[in-house]
């Protein structure tokens, strides 16, 4: 639970795939992964030249911190948000702006007052890793007017399938106006994928152009391109089990508000606990009782859902805790 992956394994399909194509280990098959970017395309409604598959959505997302930003430029993003962003702007000798967020959402007016002609990137995290909140519908929409022509807006919705319909706008259909909008997905999360390390990216030509150059040996093995085509097949049946996910993710959130927990609501596979101090103590008080949950010291923690016993468990341990710190206090 200390990491946002999910519990469910690949379905059964899924995993005759994987087994046949890596029996065909010693060919080259299909290197750049045009028929999983066709597929992707397809699902879609997009053009197939429109879509970059990669090995996970961490490298792709490198991969555009490595061509659009460099030495002197930066990319605003909010804080806390996914921790890898400055990271991957600082392997890229470029810098960061973390906007804080505003009762732990994102602040899209400070975001687009922080943007300066040394802007390259803005990130929007959707839903955002670590606190599951999304910005809300027509919100991103208003915001693109707020940016300037030369700066990209990467959508990052890792966790976009266990958002309840409807209770933020689709990255893609900003896509489709706006050609500053490059949308990053994964089948790390809601497609039980996470260790084949498949993701993609869906931009137009003027963002993903110059990236081609660079993505030469940036690929999917076959057997993850197999799996990710097959994961396509059975949509219905994985966005079933995300719907399940974010039932219990609710249930959790209930039982802990209930507690007296402060939480907004999560669109996404995990649940936030804003907490200023207590962070390494709940950590350990969780470990110690044989759950391990990601502890973010000064911020907060983070549980992602698991099975429903996991999560019971979760909840009863942070009740105790409650209890203990109350009576140390
Ligand atoms: C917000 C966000 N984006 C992207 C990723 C990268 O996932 P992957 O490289 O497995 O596709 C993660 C992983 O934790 C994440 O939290």
């Amino acid at each position: 639970m200390a990491l946002n992956e999910t519990h469910h394994p690949p379905l059964p399909v899924v995993l005759d795939a994987v087994r046949e194509t890596a029996a065909q280990s010693h060919r080259t098959l299909d290197a750049l992964g045009t028929g999983l970017s066709k597929t992707i395309g397809e699902h879609l409604g997009v053009p197939q030249e429109d879509v970059m598959v990669g090995p996970g959505s961490g490298a792709l997302l490198q991969l555009l911190f490595s061509t659009l930003t460099g030495p002197g430029t930066h990319t605003v993003h909010a804080w806390p948000s996914w921790e890898a962003y400055p990271m991957m702007a600082g392997n890229a000798g470029s810098s960061v702006v973390r906007v804080p967020l505003t009762n732990e959402r994102h602040d899209l007016s400070a975001m687009a007052a922080a943007v300066t002609d040394e802007t390259r990137m803005v990130m929007v995290c959707n839903p955002n890793n670590p606190t599951g909140t999304v910005v809300g519908r027509g919100a991103l929409a208003k915001f693109l007017k707020l940016l300037p022509a030369h700066v990209t807006v990467i959508v990052d919705e890792a966790y976009v399938d266990f958002a309840d319909p409807g209770s933020t706008d689709d990255g893609i259909d900003l896509y489709r106006t706006d050609e500053r909008v490059c949308v990053v997905r994964t089948f790390s999360k809601s497609y039980s994928l996470l260790s084949l390390r498949v993701g993609y990216l869906v931009g137009h030509p003027a963002v993903l152009g110059p990236m081609r150059g660079h993505q030469l040996f940036l690929r999917v093995g076959a057997p993850a391109q197999a799996a990710a085509v097959a994961a396509l097949g059975v949509d219905a049946e994985i966005q079933e089990r995300c719907r399940e996910t974010a039932r219990e993710r609710d249930r959790l959130h209930s039982l802990l508000v209930a507690q007296g927990w402060t939480s907004a609501d999560s669109q996404a596979n995990f649940v936030w606990l804003p907490l200023d101090k207590g962070v390494e103590e709940l950590t350990q008080y969780c470990a110690d009782n044989g759950i391990m949950i990601c502890g973010k010291p000064g911020d907060g923690i983070r549980v992602t859902i698991a099975e429903r016993e996991a999560n019971d468990a979760f909840a009863a341990l942070a009740a105790d805790f409650r209890t203990r710190a109350a009576s140390w206090a």
